[in-house]
């Protein structure tokens, strides 16, 4: 009903609206007084967390594009080698694990069947295994040696948007927990990293409320053929997520690159109008990836793409090249998944609505796959 809705056309627009306060809530009494992470939930001892030597995500979907991102942030801030994989491919290659092993399991509802195999197989070789959750007491964290519950409410609209804020919050957490824990020589940056964590709320907020430039350029694209969609580090899962989103919701032919893969073949898709999406890097933090991305900008516009690029306020050097400028505020470089997402939800949706599709019951598509 229209009450359920809380007064929006669809469910998918009151979550993407959520977003500060699901992240919000997520983060809400796990980051102490003194500026470092508790999570006493987590229910495995800090000494077996001291001796984790591989961790291994594993996940479907959205939920899949959250834990890409979570492995440039273990890696980064933990030294611990982070592998991640598609629930569906994970047990049927004979994956190697032990009890050294963590394997984190992220998923919305806690019922997808194949993420819930690939975790029964991990346990079966002794790995721990952690779930990011959105459900409580669902199938994945009962099954689980522990849980990190996402805060996202009750996600109902196919297309997932708050839950995977909330999963990439979730997958921070752990990321700079570890870090905090193992004491790696990032003390100074997970400490500064926790503190603008707190910050993202108002950020996504302050996204949101830029987002009615999006809407108009995702109707003027209605009728396009395909777009495109290219970003680099933290930006190619992104840029996945965009082209997923458009998939499921405007069922148009959307494909998500690293931008650095172009040249070794999609750029022989480039033609005259064809639009790109672009995730920009922050032109702080490491600059070399903003200039290879903003080279990139200019190979494609050269042959004729209608460039959509997304950059961090104050990059001017993206500006000449962009035929669409979306405006993302800074943030250190592995957050900015955080907000460069939102725009690409509010993109899909509003694409989707212009060609007349239900946005919170895309065809063939169920909330809650179960099974394999
Ligand atoms: C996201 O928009 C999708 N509907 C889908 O990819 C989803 O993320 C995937 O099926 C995993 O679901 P889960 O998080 O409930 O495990």
């Amino acid at each position: 009903s229209a009450a359920e809705k809380g007064g929006y056309d669809y469910f998918m627009l009151k979550e993407i609206a959520e977003q500060p306060k699901a992240v919000a809530d997520t983060l809400l009494g796990r980051i102490g007084t003194d500026g470092r992470l508790t999570l006493d939930e987590l229910r495995i001892p800090d000494q077996v967390l001291r001796e984790v030597d591989k961790v291994v995500v594993v996940a479907c979907g959205t939920a899949f594009h959250a834990g890409m991102i979570a492995k440039y942030a273990i890696e980064h801030w933990t030294r611990i080698p982070c592998e991640v994989e598609v629930a569906s491919e994970f047990r049927y290659r004979d994956p190697i694990m032990d009890d050294r092993t963590l394997v984190i399991a992220i998923s919305q509802s806690g019922e997808t069947m194949d993420t819930l195999m690939a975790l029964r197989h991990a346990r079966e070789q002794g790995a721990k295994v952690l779930a990011i959750c959105n459900t409580n007491g669902s199938t994945i964290p009962r099954e689980s040696d522990a849980v990190l519950y996402t805060h996202a409410g009750p996600e109902v609209a196919v297309a997932s948007t708050k839950a995977f804020l909330t999963q990439l919050v979730a997958c921070y957490l752990v990321a700079l927990y570890l870090g905090q824990v193992r004491g790696t020589k990032w003390g100074d940056e997970i400490s500064s990293v926790i503190r603008e964590l707190g910050d993202a709320p108002r950020q996504v907020e302050q996204v949101l409320g830029t987002m009615e430039p999006v809407r108009a350029l995702a109707r003027s694209l209605a009728d396009a053929p395909a777009v495109l969609f290219l970003g680099r580090h933290v930006g190619h899962p992104v840029a996945l997520e965009g082209a997923l989103k458009l998939k499921e919701l405007a069922y148009m032919h959307a494909e998500g690159f690293a931008a650095g893969e172009l040249k070794h073949g999609p750029i022989a898709l480039i033609e005259e109008g064809l639009p790109v999406v672009v995730v920009v890097p922050s032109p702080r933090g490491r600059s070399i990836l903003h200039d290879k991305i903003v080279s990139n900008i200019q190979e494609i516009r050269a042959r004729g793409a209608r460039t959509i690029v997304i950059a961090e306020e104050g990059d001017e050097a993206v500006v000449p090249y962009a035929d669409h400028l979306i405006r993302i505020p800074a943030t250190p470089t592995l957050l900015q998944p955080l907000v460069s997402t939102v725009p690409l939800q509010v993109f899909a949706c509003e694409l989707a609505t212009a060609k007349g599709h239900e946005v919170d019951q895309p065809r063939n598509l169920a909330k809650s796959v179960t099974v394999e």
